[in-house]
């Protein structure tokens, strides 16, 4: 007898309507996966078969054939045990097939029976909430589920019980009222910028970087505390707004990082791969495709640590998602684009041993060494970095001193202010949330930029022979100083101080 029952697969962050159809017939027993299915989803059989078993149910001695349709779409992953074992139920006369008709169903099938949570739960619940339909899923999933806001969600914990519950008329449904949705709470582990010692230009960048979505590369000497001020980054920023969520929560469950029974967190992601990261991982690849680092940054922040160590084309791929906030990975058959707008925070030493900017004798390397060094750091991807910023030594004496230095809460109020004033003046425009997001275009043609202003920046432009990108990356910098400080327009000291981040990247050469 056949059966068919619905479930999805995901593509990237999309998930895609499949059929799953199991015919059961007389013959000798054998198994059969067809439809483009990955290695991962044709030992859906072995599981399928061991949990039905230890569930308590026949596994049919006959020919079973399962059918993943549409054909031509490639399914990876475990979610296909469930919807295989309720469709091989309904063949066998089980269960009624009317009773998993309005479902969409995914979930991995344990050996024993027990049903284990699956990636990209939100992706499945947004497309099953389009479609209108009840989405059963494993119950350590249902939180992330949740967020799509649709009410027709059951969980399943084991395949008996929800054997059962199917026979009794149909699965239940999440107790909406009850469930606790979104974490709200700032994590309180993250460390507090009152704890760094001086460093007040690289707070400051650090500040109107938080508040305007900008990219900042620290460079100075070792154990001045760049790595300790980037930590930091996390405790000044907004937490995510409810968009914002669905977006980073959609990458992290495909990318396997939600951890399934967990609340999700408005906490912005902190991302911070080793320097040996390999451009599979920073980009995304392998397999499904996989997001990389830049994805699961999206909307937070992606720190490097070490900058220049890392290779050169890795680096360098780092351009195009820089530029358009999304990489797109390309296979033979298919290509699938993954959201990446993030901040990038880098860290570096001006040279091989560190202290070439020190101007304190104390640096080894040749002038030909440090411009090797630095050429790491191609133009383009300088060009894509609004803050350069230098960090220089610290004052032994002063770190002894009673610390009296700002703490994260107070520098936190000032970038949420901030925030409120650009979420105010872009309200119309779609996709705008930050200054780092505006065209520069706009911002001069909406009299943000007063005429003195225009005329500063213009020639500072031609001085410095800045790029076209340079010159409108320099111009939200000073909108977001302007933010900070309260100004309705960009003065001249707002784009001083902007010109001054990019005009220390100028002076490196870089
Ligand atoms: N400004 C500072 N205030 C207080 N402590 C500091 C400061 N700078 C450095 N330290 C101390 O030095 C340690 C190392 O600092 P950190 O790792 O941030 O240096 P770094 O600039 O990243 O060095 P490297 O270039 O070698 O990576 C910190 O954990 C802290 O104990
Ligand atoms: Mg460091």
């Amino acid at each position: 007898m056949l059966a068919a029952i619905r479930s999805a697969s995901v593509i990237g962050i999309d998930a895609l309507d499949v059929t799953v159809e199991v015919d059961v017939v007389p013959g000798l027993p054998s198994w059969t996966i067809v439809g483009l299915a990955s290695n991962a989803v044709k030992e859906a059989r072995e599981r399928v078969s061991a949990a039905l078993a230890n569930s308590g149910f026949d596994v049919p001695s006959r020919r079973v054939t399962v059918n993943l349709s549409p054909a031509d779409v490639r399914k990876d992953g475990t979610s296909f045990d469930l919807p295989i074992a309720l469709a091989l139920l309904a063949a066998t006369g089980a269960i009624d097939a009317a009773t998993i008709q309005g479902l969409v169903v995914a979930g991995e099938l344990g050996l024993d029976g027990s049903i284990r949570p699956i990636r990209g739960t939100l992706s499945l619940a947004c497309a099953a909430a389009r479609a209108k339909a009840t989405l059963l899923i494993p119950q350590a999933n249902v939180a992330e589920a949740m967020l799509a806001g649709s009410r027709g969600i059951a969980a399943a914990v084991t395949l008996g019980a929800l054997v059962a519950e199917l026979r009794a008329g149909g699965p239940a449904l999440v107790d909406w009222d009850t469930a606790r949705r979104t974490d709200d709470s700032t994590c309180a582990d993250t460390p507090d910028f009152a704890d760094v010692v001086g460093q007040a230009a690289a707070k400051r960048a650090l500040e109107i970087a938080a508040a305007g979505g900008h990219n900042v590369l620290m460079m100075g000497p070792p154990g001045t505390g760049k790595t300790m001020l980037a930590r930091r980054l996390s405790g000044i920023l907004p937490s995510l707004t409810e968009e914002e969520l669905l977006e980073v929560v959609a990458i992290h469950s495909v990318g396997g990082l939600v951890i399934p029974g967990t609340i999700p967190s408005r906490t912005p992601p902190f991302r911070a791969p080793h320097h040996t990261i390999s451009l599979a991982g920073l980009i995304g690849g392998g397999p499904g495709p996989r997001p990389g680092e830049v994805s699961l940054a999206h909307r937070g922040v992606l720190f490097l640590d070490e900058l220049l160590e890392l290779p050169r084309h890795v680096l360098d791929a780092m351009r195009q998602p820089l530029e358009d906030g999304r990489v797109v990975i390309a296979r033979a058959a298919h290509a699938v684009a993954f959201p990446a707008r993030f901040q990038l925070i880098a860290a570096a030493n001006p040279c091989k041993c560190g202290h070439a900017a020190s101007n304190d004798g104390r640096c080894q390397c040749s002038a030909a060494d440090i411009e090797r060094y630095r050429s790491r750091l191609s133009g383009p991807l300088a060009d894509r970095i609004d803050l350069h910023v230098h960090v220089g030594t610290v004052e032994i004496a002063s770190l002894g001193s009673a610390p009296n230095e700002e703490p994260s809460t107070a520098i936190r109020k000032r970038v949420a202010a901030a925030r409120e004033r650009q979420r105010a003046r872009y309200a119309n425009l779609p996709g705008v949330r930050t200054n780092a997001d505006i065209a520069g275009r706009w911002l001069l043609a909406n009299g943000c930029v007063s005429g003195d202003a225009h005329a500063e920046i213009a020639d500072a432009a031609r001085k410095l022979g800045m790029s076209a990108r340079g010159f409108h990356r320099a111009l939200r910098v000073a909108r977001t100083i302007a933010d900070l400080d309260g100004e309705t327009g960009v003065g001249r000291s707002a784009m001083a101080e902007a010109l001054h981040y990019r005009g220390l990247a100028m002076a490196r050469g870089s």
